[in-house]
């Protein structure tokens, strides 16, 4: 089972987002597949959350817009650049609303959540509570002035709005508030020895790359604490409505968003089972199969030879969500399986600076493909070449050319060219029989 990211719909693809994770799941799937074993290869677009309302405002439209822009976008960026998953679903499907609602509902009965009624920052301009990237600060870790409420992309923190200096408000600007609110938070501190012991063995034995471990240790070392699976906003999936206290509450993006490779490969099963092809590829042959066939790759199943293997690919930001908060949430269940590895890459930057949407600095996919028609193999063969996997690397279009000329056409190129005019010569074009 090999989830890739799910990209946030919030603007299209760059080479930041494939050198992160989605060549090195490819090439893994791919392999897999070379080899006949049974692999299942998912992804989709990210579709709720902050980073997509704040969009929203910024190009004064709604949200849905933006992601059924950016869905079909990106959708069409994997597919050009022959990203050969499975399936390309969407977390605004029927499927993942109920998948994810029906996770709420078995975390709250096994009594994996506490509703704690804390102070959250509002604000008053706006007349809305303040949460993850609603709300920027300073760091209490690094010093960062733009770490996110919920994140510092600079030392990879995980953070409360509250563990800021300075908040400001992104939405007005303005100092907010705080002001009491209720929600559901997952009791990580009750899981800190189960996580622990689960990541010492698991990444002993499957050999995690030490970045990633080590990530994981300093949370672990530092504490878990409960952290709020549900926020005050107006887009996102609602807390199933049956449960008291439901009321303008919607799942957290970070728990809403891991369970999308779930239902992506609920929807996979359904189509492959139906002959269809909505969201799904055909990339291999998956024979006859029923729609509840999805629950091999993710149920608990003891009988050993039977057992799957979880592998997220992911980028570096994304770390503690994988290794620590979906694990978490998995486990809680007493239902689902845990990853076996989580390979995150490191950056890419460009040109010697962080790639960013918001800042317009990246080499967007789709403009790769315009600017250079049917070459999708350079691109991937110099984001292969130059992968961050255990450092941030940079990608210069010097670089580009430099590996193009002298490593594919002077180097590759001259050894086919050799062997195919060695072949003609000698053996009329035929590869002759071994001796
Ligand atoms: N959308 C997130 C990002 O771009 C990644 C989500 S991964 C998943 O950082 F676990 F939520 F699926
Ligand atoms: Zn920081």
């Amino acid at each position: 089972m090999i989830t890739a990211a799910l990209p946030y719909a919030n603007g299209p693809l760059h080479i930041g987002h494939l050198a992160g994770a989605y060549i090195a799941a490819d090439i893994y799937a791919r392999y897999l597949r070379l080899q006949g074993k049974d692999v299942v290869f998912v992804c989709g677009s990210d579709e709720h959350g902050a980073a997509i309302t704040i969009k929203a405002k910024k190009e004064n439209t709604t949200p849905k817009e933006i992601v059924d822009k950016y869905h079909a976008i990106i959708r069409k960026s994997f597919e050009d650049f022959g990203i050969a998953f499975d399936i390309y679903h969407r977390t605004s499907e029927q499927v993942h609303y109920e998948t994810s609602q029906e996770f709420f509902r078995i975390l709250n009965e096994k009594g994996a959540f506490e509703i704690i009624e804390s102070e959250q920052y509002y604000d008053q301009t706006a007349q809305q509570f303040l949460a993850d990237r609603y709300i920027t600060g300073t760091c209490p870790k690094c010093a960062n002035e733009n770490a996110y409420g919920d994140q510092c992309e600079k030392c990879g923190s995980s953070l409360n709005p509250t563990d800021l200096i300075h908040p400001k408000s992104t939405i007005s600007g303005d100092t907010p508030v705080l002001k009491k609110t209720k929600h559901w938070f997952l009791k990580l501190d009750e899981q800190q020895e189960g996580i622990k012991k689960w990541l010492e063995e698991t990444s002993e034995k499957n050999n995690w790359k030490a970045h990633v471990i080590g990530q994981c240790k300093s949370w672990i070392n530092d504490g878990l604490r409960p952290r709020a699976m549900t926020r005050d906003l107006d887009w996102g999936i609602p807390v199933p409505p049956e449960i008291e206290g439901s009321e303008g509450k919607v799942l957290y993006v970070w728990l809403d968003a891991p369970i999308g490779y779930i239902s992506a490969t609920k929807q996979l099963f359904k189509e492959k089972a139906n002959n269809k092809t909505e969201f799904s590829y055909n990339h291999r042959d998956f024979g006859n199969v029923k729609e509840e066939d999805w629950q091999k790759y993710w149920k608990i199943n003891n009988d050993d030879d039977d057992k799957t293997e979880l592998i997220h690919f992911i980028g570096k930001d994304n770390i503690v969500f994988h290794c620590i908060t979906f694990p978490a949430i998995l486990k809680a269940t007493e239902q689902y399986i845990l990853p076996d590895n989580v390979p995150a890459n490191e950056f890419m930057n460009l040109e010697g600076d962080k790639i960013s949407t918001s800042r317009n600095w990246a080499v967007w996919v789709h403009g790769y493909i315009k600017d250079f028609p049917e070459q999708q193999d350079i691109l991937r063969y110099v984001l292969c070449a130059n992968a961050p996997e255990t450092k941030d690397n940079d990608f210069t279009w010097k670089d580009f050319q430099a590996k193009n000329n002298n490593e594919l056409v002077a180097i590759l190129g001259n050894f086919i060219n050799r062997t195919l005019v060695l072949t003609h010569k000698y053996y009329g074009g035929k590869v002759p029989a071994l001796h």
